[in-house]
């Protein structure tokens, strides 16, 4: 019997219009462009309009993915899409873009794994794939994180933007995703969280409390050593090494932590791909906005190999490793 592997046949991404540049956060906080371009190598974030919601970036992604990939939305059995911060909290932001796209009918859900949201995604979208459920799948990851910003704290607000990406996944006889790697370790929760919510409450603070909490040197610490051991992992469940990798596609929080991983790797910069200084970290939008930049600028080409990973609150760490 032959084995059904699932291949990206389009990509999508989409960024509010709004551009904030750090010199514009130097007169919102105590900051500076070179302290933020050393310690992070952002330059500039999008930033979503009033009223621009995460479902709105999603839908965009989509059709341009749709478009790429040359399939209806009416074809689609299947929508998987990463996001912390959903545009209501019921129904999912899966099932609105659903509904816009005119793709009614078919399974469609939300994936909240933080910034690994997208790769958390991919990872499940691939085993519907493998299974024979599902033939033609929209896996989007799509975030409007700056609503969790509390933007008189420096040593957040820096660091986060909005957008949104997309992919079609489709059932083929040739390769496709090797392999793909999913963890998380509720442990580290502290480090990383947003503690209000419908079950937990809300408090008296500036927007309800929702506000993002970061430790951010050990995150810092935790996710390098952590995404060390993920890629080694990534490489042996596909039977490959370091050598066959053409491209690295990493989540954009941080360019220290992207070098890292790339030194791990013994790839230099030119082969991965880095956007972090454009559009800052878009947690569950970063890796596909990153991908689809990288196709629709022509560097990432047809039959590359492919490492996209992810690390995020939780902490969740996720990988995949695959042929475009
Ligand atoms: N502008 C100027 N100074 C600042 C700013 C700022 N925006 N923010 C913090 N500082 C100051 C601090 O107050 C501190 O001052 P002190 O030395 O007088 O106490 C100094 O800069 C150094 O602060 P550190 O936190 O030690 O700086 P560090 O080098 O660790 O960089 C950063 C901070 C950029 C947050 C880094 O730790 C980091 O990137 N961590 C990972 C965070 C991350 O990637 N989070 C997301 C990953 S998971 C996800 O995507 C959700």
């Amino acid at each position: 019997m032959t084995s059904i592997y699932s291949r990206i046949t389009g990509t999508g991404s989409a960024l509010p219009e709004r551009i904030l540049t750090n010199a514009d956060l130097e007169k919102l906080v105590e900051t500076s462009d070179e302290w933020i371009q050393t310690r992070t190598g952002i330059r500039q974030r999008h930033v979503a309009a009033a009223g621009e919601t995460t479902g709105d970036l999603a839908t965009l992604a989509a059709q341009r993915a749709l478009e790429a990939a040359g399939v209806k939305a009416s074809d689609i059995d299947l929508i998987v899409l990463g996001t912390t911060t959903p545009d209501i909290i019921f129904p999912s932001t899966a099932c609105l873009v659903q509904h816009r796209l005119g793709a009614n009918g078919c399974a469609a859900f939300d994936v909240n794994a933080a910034c690994s949201g997208f790769m958390y995604a991919l990872g499940i979208a691939d085993k519907f794939i493998r299974s024979g459920q599902s033939k033609k799948v929209l896996v989007i990851g799509a975030e409007t994180l700056t609503r969790m910003v509390d933007w008189t704290e420096r040593e957040t607000c820096v660091l986060f933007g909005d957008g949104a990406g997309a992919v079609v996944l489709e059932a083929s006889a040739e390769p496709g995703i090797y392999a793909t790697c999913l963890h998380a370790d509720g442990g580290h929760k502290d480090l990383l969280y947003n503690p209000v919510g419908v079950s937990a409450g809300f408090t008296d603070e500036p927007n309800h409390g929702v506000r993002i909490r970061m430790s951010g040197r050990e995150v810092f610490k935790v996710a390098v050593k952590t995404l060390d051991s993920l890629v080694d992992e990534t490489l042996q469940a596909a039977g490959m090494q370091e050598s066959d990798i053409d491209w690295l596609i990493p989540h954009q929080a941080n360019l220290r932590i992207i070098e890292a991983t790339a030194k791990r790797l013994k790839m230099s910069m030119d082969r991965v791909v880095v956007t972090v200084d454009k559009h800052a970290n878009t947690s569950s939008g970063s890796v596909p906005l990153a991908l689809d930049f990288a196709v629709r600028s022509g560097k990432v080409q047809r039959g590359q190999t492919l490492l996209l990973e992810a690390f995020g609150g939780g902490f969740t760490w996720a990988s995949a490793l695959l042929r475009y």
